[in-house]
């Protein structure tokens, strides 16, 4: 039977209620990209809201974690892979949790104990060591060489803040050499499978710990680590979860596994997250910003790999390794059925896009590279690769890494967002600082940005300067310089002038200038050198002047009524405000 299966089964026999894996793309926190862990579509419940479906949950989870993309290839990392998590939201503790994570391993899935080893909290001045975790280990049969307490490691949180608390890791020895008597979880024949935390602090943003309503249990086990584990193998692409589609590419391109794995490691993993990315429910495309970006950069670096390995380019190959993946995972992922047709056509369609540069633009990538005598490919090839041959940096910088050559990133990002702030409104208004989307609502608060930078000026003080934002539908969020928390008077006043200037009907202007000139007349903006030569600058009759991308509305008697929700710190002399319009 499956992983997946066993561990549902097993946690529904101990009186938990399965729940649906939430979408990869987070739903209401558009601060995060992509789910990271099982526990993060939880946060609410953990934090004490009550969960429909009782105190006693478990799941499989899709997560994507793409900030070591670079690392995939070696036998162990993954775009996209799944995690196991069972949870109590203030019902069974310590006890309950360790004891059933021992029995799991070692009734259902008959790993002998022999096998394992944890680790526990050491404690640290706000949390005692944690006596009761070790206790119940050693009452399991756990010999006390083979628990270890660390402090760092045996802490977990998902950031900076929010909840938080002491865990327990279980570890299993994946070796054939002799097994230690004596624990060290630093020598890596000991990989950590599971991880018990035991949920029961909040951090603030002031690095305060408080106590959270419940006293909670947040479980997550990695599938593919423990299918490997199971497997006997150690090498994950290797394990039952990949067979078919590594012989797939094997049989496309001709050549075996063993010749080439890291590209068919590469192809594997990143088709196997375009997927679960084109098939959820959210309706990502392939784009330049954000997730679509993040999908864009997955095909094409499969493509790129597939080309190394000489499949052919006119063929549907990825329509055919894309169905083995459809199918193994569709019994599990709904959507998966559902949204069949649209994965396929994404892929389809991002291949056939990116072939008809790829050649000449592979072509021009060595034309560029035997001309470079200093080792670097500055910032205009950089661009010219990615405007006109549709080549990622990141794909850029892959290949000019295989030649040892190094690419001016920095510049390259400097010349991209000035062709953004020039050619796409929409895109460019993002570059300004999150703007989610450009439709109505958004255009409203990102016109309310500007109305409120304009008045802390006036009532807090003239060195306040925007330092960030965020936009969706529903809400904005302005982060600004500032010394002190605001006074409530501060943040009436703030509101009311807001108000004032919204009804006084102002409409907004809009030119084109160049740099030099725009900054020549006072206009505000947040980081002049990542400007282009021409810029747009908007103004609110004369009480707002910034270089920006836009989009804005005509006049401020469209934004309604605005409100201030909250103030709050962000970072360090910066403020942040939530707003929204009514
Ligand atoms: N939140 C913990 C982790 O991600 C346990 O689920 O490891």
């Amino acid at each position: 039977m499956n992983l997946k299966d066993l561990y549902i089964d097993f946690f529904v026999s101990k009186g938990h209620k399965q729940i649906p894996s939430a979408p990869v793309i987070p739903e209401n926190d558009p601060s995060v990209l992509f789910n990271t862990a099982g526990m993060q579509p939880l946060i609410p419940y953990l934090m004490g809201q009550a969960h429909p479906y009782g105190k006693r949950l478990v799941d499989y989870q899709k997560c994507i974690r793409t900030n070591d993309l670079d690392s995939i290839g070696d036998t162990t990392h993954h775009t996209f892979f799944e995690m196991l998590g069972n949870w109590s939201l203030g019902d069974y503790f310590k006890k309950e949790s360790i004891s059933w994570s021992f029995e799991f391993l070692t009734s259902v899935l008959k790993i002998p104990v022999e096998k394992l080893a944890v680790t526990v909290f050491a404690g640290n001045n706000d949390i005692p060591e944690d006596t009761e975790s070790i206790e119940i280990w050693k009452s399991l049969g756990i010999k006390e060489g083979r628990i270890a307490k660390t402090v760092e490691d045996n802490f977990w949180i998902a950031g900076e803040t929010g909840p938080c608390g002491p865990d327990t890791e279980i570890f299993y020895f994946r070796s054939e050499d002799e097994i230690p008597e004596i624990f060290d979880p630093e020598d890596n024949r000991w990989v950590e499978i599971w991880n018990n935390v035991f949920m029961q602090y909040n951090k603030s943003l002031d690095g305060s710990i408080s106590e959270l309503p419940n006293k909670n249990v947040d479980t997550g086990m990695g599938v593919e680590r423990v299918v490997a584990i199971l497997e006997g193998v150690n090498d994950n692409y290797t394990t039952s979860i990949w067979k078919d589609v590594i012989n797939k590419i094997e049989e496309l391109s001709n050549i075996k596994y063993e010749e080439n794995k890291e590209s068919m490691r590469i192809i594997a993993d990143h088709l196997r997250t375009a997927v679960f990315i084109s098939a959820d429910p959210t309706g990502i495309k392939p784009s330049n910003t954000d997730q679509g970006y993040i999908l864009r950069r997955l095909i094409r670096r499969a493509i790129r790999h597939a080309k190394k390995l000489n499949i052919d380019m006119n063929s549907d190959w990825e329509q055919e390794i894309a169905l083995i993946i459809l199918d193994k995972y569709s019994k599990y992922y709904s959507e998966l059925e559902a949204n069949k047709q649209v994965v396929l056509e994404v892929l389809k369609n991002e291949r056939i896009k990116f072939n008809r540069t790829l050649e000449k633009g592979l072509r021009e990538f060595e034309k560029i590279a035997s001309n470079i005598t200093d080792g670097k490919l500055n910032k205009d090839l950089a661009f010219k690769l990615y405007d006109t041959y549709g080549f990622p940096i990141e794909l850029t910088v892959e290949l000019a890494s295989e030649l040892n050559l190094l690419v001016d990133v920095d510049g390259f990002k400097e010349k991209f967002k000035a062709h953004q702030e020039l050619s796409r409104a929409g895109a460019s208004a993002k570059f300004k600082g999150g703007l989610a989307g450009d439709g109505e609502a958004e255009t409203k608060y990102h016109t309310a940005t500007h109305l409120l930078n304009a008045a802390l000026k006036v009532v807090v003080n003239e060195d306040v300067h925007q330092k960030g934002s965020n936009i969706t539908s529903e809400r904005m969020r302005f982060d600004f310089s500032c010394d002190h928390k605001l006074t409530a008077e501060e943040k009436q006043k703030v509101e009311e002038l807001v108000n004032k200037w919204i009804k006084e009907e102002i409409p907004i202007t809009k030119e084109e200038m160049n740099k030099e000139e725009a900054l020549k007349s006072g206009a505000e903006c947040m980081f002049i050198e990542k400007y282009p030569d021409v810029v747009t600058v908007y103004s609110i009759g004369n009480i707002s002047k910034e270089l920006c991308g836009g989009p804005h509305v005509e006049n401020t008697k469209e934004l309604g009524v605005f409100e201030i929700k909250k103030e709050e710190a962000s970072s360090a002399g910066v403020r942040r405000i939530k707003a929204i319009l009514k």
